[in-house]
C-alpha cells in the first residue's frame, strides 16, 4: 500500500478544545512506523492550516460557517493531491466537518464514490435541521445530490460541489439519531446498519450487505469516514460526543480488515479523538490506540499474524 498521511486539526465545528490535537497524538503513537513496519510506503503530508476567520457570526444557527467552510476548501485540495499522487489518503481529524473537504477533494479526483460511514450519528442535518449549529454534525448534507436543493449557501460554502449519490452510502453503528436526520435517511433510502442491525446480524454478515450494496452496480473507489465516537465508551471514552452502546474494540476493527479486503480502499477519515475528553491519561491513550489499530486494519494488518513471502526458519 502507497499511504499519505494529512491532518486536520480542525475543531470549529463542534464546541469542544482538545480535538485539534488529534492528528499529532495519533502520530505519536506511531502511526508512521506501524504503517511502514507492516510494509506500507508512508508519505506525511503534514497538517491543514485551519485559521479562525475572525468576526465569523453565526449563519442562521450555523456556527463559526466560514472558518469550517476555508479549512475544508484546503483540505479538498490537500486530498486532491494525494489521490492524484496514487496514494490511499488518510485524513486524521479534527473533527467530522473535516469529512465535506475530505470526501470532496477525493471525488473531485475519483469520480463517484462509495461511502461507508461508521459513527454513533449520521452527522446528515442540514443547516435548517441540525438542533445545535455544529457543522460536524452536518458533513454528509452538503455533499449528497439528493439534498441540494434543501441546503442552503453557508458563507464561504460556495465552492462545495455535492459529489456522492444517496444510493453509494452506507451507515454503520448509529444509535443517536435526530428526528431531521432519520426523516432524511428514510426519505432518500439510505442503507443503514444502526447498532440494532450490527445486534442482529453480526458484523460479518453487516459488512457482507455493505459491499454487496457498494458495489452492486460498478466496483467504485470507498471512501471510509471513521469517527472513533462508533466504538463503545468503554474503549474510546476521550470523545466530545460519546453514546453509550458502541461497537466493540473487535466489530471496529473487523470493519476495516473487511475493507481492505476489497482492494477498493480510496481514503480513510479517522475523527473525533480528543484527549481533553479523556479523564485519565488510560482513557486517552485507549482511545488514541484504537484509532491507530484502526488505520492498521485498513491497510493489511490482520490479527491472525503474518510473514514476509520470503522468510525462513532454517
Ligand atoms: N446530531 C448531533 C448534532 O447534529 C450530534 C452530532 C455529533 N457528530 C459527531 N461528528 N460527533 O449536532
Ligand atoms: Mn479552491
Ligand atoms: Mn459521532
Ligand atoms: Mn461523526
Amino acid at each position: 500500500h502507497s499511504v499519505g498521511i494529512v491532518g486536520a486539526p480542525f475543531n470549529r465545528g463542534q464546541p469542544r478544545d482538545g480535538v485539534e490535537s488529534g492528528p499529532d497524538l495519533i502520530r505519536a503513537a506511531g502511526l508512521l512506523q506501524k504503517l511502514t513496519q507492516q510494509g506500507c510506503a508512508v508519505k506525511d503530508y503534514g497538517n491543514v492550516t485551519c485559521d479562525d476567520v475572525p468576526a465569523d457570526e453565526p449563519f442562521g444557527c450555523v456556527k463559526n460557517p466560514r472558518t469550517v467552510g476555508r479549512a475544508n476548501e484546503q483540505l479538498s485540495h490537500t486530498v486532491a493531491t494525494v489521490k492524484r499522487e496514487g496514494k490511499t489518503c488518510v485524513v486524521l481529524g479534527g473533527d467530522h466537518s473535516l469529512a465535506i473537504g475530505s470526501i470532496h477533494g477525493h471525488a473531485s479526483v475519483q469520480g463517484q464514490l462509495g461511502v461507508v460511514w461508521v459513527d454513533a450519528h449520521a452527522d446528515i442535518n442540514t443547516p435548517l435541521t441540525t438542533p445545535t449549529g455544529n457543522i460536524h454534525g452536518q458533513p454528509m448534507s452538503y455533499l449528497i445530490h439528493e439534498l441540494h436543493s434543501k441546503v442552503p449557501v453557508v458563507p464561504n460554502f460556495s465552492w462545495i460541489k455535492p459529489c456522492v449519490s444517496a444510493r453509494d452510502i452506507v451507515y454503520i453503528g448509529l444509535r443517536d439519531v435526530d428526528l431531521g436526520e432519520h426523516y432524511i435517511l428514510k426519505h432518500l433510502g439510505i442503507k443503514m446498519f444502526s447498532i440494532t442491525e450490527v445486534d442482529r446480524l453480526g458484523i460479518a454478515k453487516v459488512m457482507e450487505e455493505t459491499c454487496d450494496h457498494i458495489f452492486s452496480q460498478v466496483q467504485k473507489p470507498v471512501h471510509l469516514s471513521y469517527d472513533i465516537d462508533a466504538l463503545d465508551p468503554t474503549v474510546c471514552p476521550a470523545t466530545g460526543t460519546p453514546v453509550v452502546g458502541g461497537l466493540t474494540y473487535r466489530e471496529g476493527v473487523y470493519i476495516t480488515e473487511h475493507i481492505c479486503q476489497t482492494g477498493l480502499l480510496s481514503a480513510v477519515d479517522m475523527v473525533e479523538v480528543n484527549p481533553k475528553c479523556g479523564r485519565t491519561d488510560h482513557e486517552v491513550k485507549s482511545t488514541v490506540n484504537a484509532a491507530v489499530d484502526l488505520i492498521l486494519g485498513c491497510f493489511g494488518r490482520v490479527r491472525e499474524g503474518s510473514h514476509p513471502s520470503d522468510y525462513c526458519i532454517s
